[in-house]
């Protein structure tokens, strides 16, 4: 599985899990996301930025650099931002969107996804569950997991 490294990318606010409303997003640090991701998929990479082009860089590299999948926490730029929406586009991986908080549910602004149209798959309102179901739809297709968990 050290040949299949997996991206959790960040946008955002989300370097401030753990203190950052957790009646929202929970106490679970960014370091305690990265330990559950490890137990799904041990090839895992936790990026984060505040910075829409970093993340957009960080993207790019992601399809030049054997990243097989990509986990995406965009934050607040899931709501506006095309640019972040064109580098997704561009990945040519399984790409997961996933949000700790159901969106749907909280102010209007959060009810709409300029990133969702173009990714293989959204979970939204798990907590940090969603980062495993996350890893597990992304082993799924990359034939990682076994028959028998279908
Ligand atoms: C979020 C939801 C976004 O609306 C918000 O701006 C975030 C976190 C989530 O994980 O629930 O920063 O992506």
């Amino acid at each position: 599985m050290a040949d299949h490294p997996i991206l959790l990318a960040h946008g955002p606010n989300l370097s401030q899990l753990g203190s950052r409303d957790p009646a929202v997003y929970g106490t679970a640090t960014l370091d305690d996301v990265g330990k559950t991701a490890r137990a799904v998929h041990p090839d895992v990479e936790v990026f984060a930025t505040e910075y829409e082009g970093e993340l957009v860089t960080r993207l790019h590299a992601a399809g030049r650099d054997g990243t097989v999948a990509v986990v995406l926490n965009p934050g607040a730029l899931t709501h506006y931002s095309y640019a972040l929406r064109d580098a997704v586009e561009l990945l040519e991986v399984c790409v997961v969107e996933v949000h700790l908080s159901q969106t749907h549910a909280r102010q209007a602004f959060r009810r709409h996804s300029v990133i969702s149209p173009v990714v293989s798959v959204t979970i939204t309102g798990a907590g940090v569950l969603g980062y495993r179901l996350a890893l597990l739809a992304c082993r799924e297709r990359l034939g990682l997991e076994q028959e028998a968990t279908r």
